[in-house]
């Protein structure tokens, strides 16, 4: 039985790549927008447009949060242009948006789908709230499954990554629920690289969505080669959904991971309690006082053409 699940998105290229591969591998029973990596306003028409050009139009789309909890508002068009979307060509959307609003929807649906899993991949914002809204919302989530923060460093600042840094104190909200979280970030998800092979290897798939997706991969990739030197765009998003496809793609190690909230140089960094794991000869595995108890899984390790594998075949099976 596949997963059910609520992607909560900020398209995003990547973003995209998330709901291609959760839309085929999950029971995808909605998708939420944020405000991120462009405006509110831009993120949604984003995703209505993926369905569109997917033809995912039966998925719902409830539109979120405009701006985090607390801290002022930041968006990424360095990474992914001003429609937070830019490089192919997409027509303007006509698909209607869900009536309810974003938080809503997932507290409905919690309520009413056993055993969903919310997939956050943007700003915690959407999520932080709902848990507000709903004090029992941990009872009915069976787990969190997250692309944010890093076990190493950071991209929007030394120390804090992007979904993280955009909502400090929403993801603060998150890590404290007590839902269960797996956390995919930066250490892992940078090492999956959209190449110009593996671009390449799309476009030859030959239809429609598969072009789409290489434009926007181009478009990510060459962004990303400039700002940080890397061999291609990073495939951060749709590693958070391949982790509850695929067991075998990411390994997850039990940690505590706190939010930083104060710090002028670390504000939004995961602070990752690893120390248990042992890196090296002069702090063996276990060597180490006890910590806070472990309140997520974090991704350590990632097979990235096993990745590569999935994706490819899911791509596929687009018109
Ligand atoms: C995250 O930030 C956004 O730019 C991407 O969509 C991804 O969710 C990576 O730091
Ligand atoms: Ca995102």
């Amino acid at each position: 039985m596949k997963p059910s699940a609520i992607i909560d998105c900020d398209p995003g290229h990547d973003d995209v790549m998330a709901i291609l591969l959760g839309a085929r591998m999950l029971d995808l029973r909605g998708i939420t927008t944020v405000f991120g990596n462009a405006s509110l306003a831009q993120t949604t028409r984003n995703a209505r447009q993926t369905v569109e050009f997917a033809e995912l139009t039966d998925i719902p789309i409830a539109m979120g949060l405009a701006q985090p909890l607390v801290r002022d508002i930041r968006h990424a068009p360095e990474v992914h242009g001003e429609t937070g979307l830019d490089g192919p060509r997409l027509e303007p959307p006509s698909v209607p948006l869900a009536e309810e609003h974003a938080t809503d929807f997932i507290i409905g649906k919690a309520t009413t789908v056993p055993d969903l899993h919310l997939v956050p991949v943007g700003p915690l914002t959407n999520i932080a709230t709902a848990l507000h809204r709903d004090p029992t919302l941990p009872e009915h989530v069976k787990q969190i499954r997250l692309m944010g923060g890093s076990l190493t460093f950071g991209n929007s600042t030394p120390a804090a990554e992007f979904n993280i840094w955009c909502d400090p104190e929403a993801a603060h909200v998150v890590f404290s629920s007590g839902i269960p979280i797996k956390m995919v970030g930066l250490n892992v998800t940078r090492q999956v690289a959209a190449t110009p092979e593996r671009r390449a290897q799309i476009r030859k798939i030959g239809n429609r969505a598969s072009g789409i997706v290489a434009d926007m991969l181009d478009f990510y990739s060459e962004r990303l080669r400039a700002l940080f030197g890397l061999p291609g765009g990073s495939m951060h998003d749709p590693l958070a959904v391949a982790a509850l496809v695929d067991p075998d793609i990411l390994r997850f190690e039990p940690m505590h991971v706190a939010i930083e909230l104060r710090g002028t140089h670390t504000y939004g960094m995961t602070v990752c309690d690893a120390r248990h794991l042992g890196t090296d000869d002069a702090m063996p595995a276990g060597g180490v006082h006890r910590g806070e108890p472990p309140n997520a899984e974090v991704a350590v390790d990632v097979n990235a053409d096993r990745f590569w594998e999935l994706f490819l075949d899911v791509l596929a099976t687009y018109p």
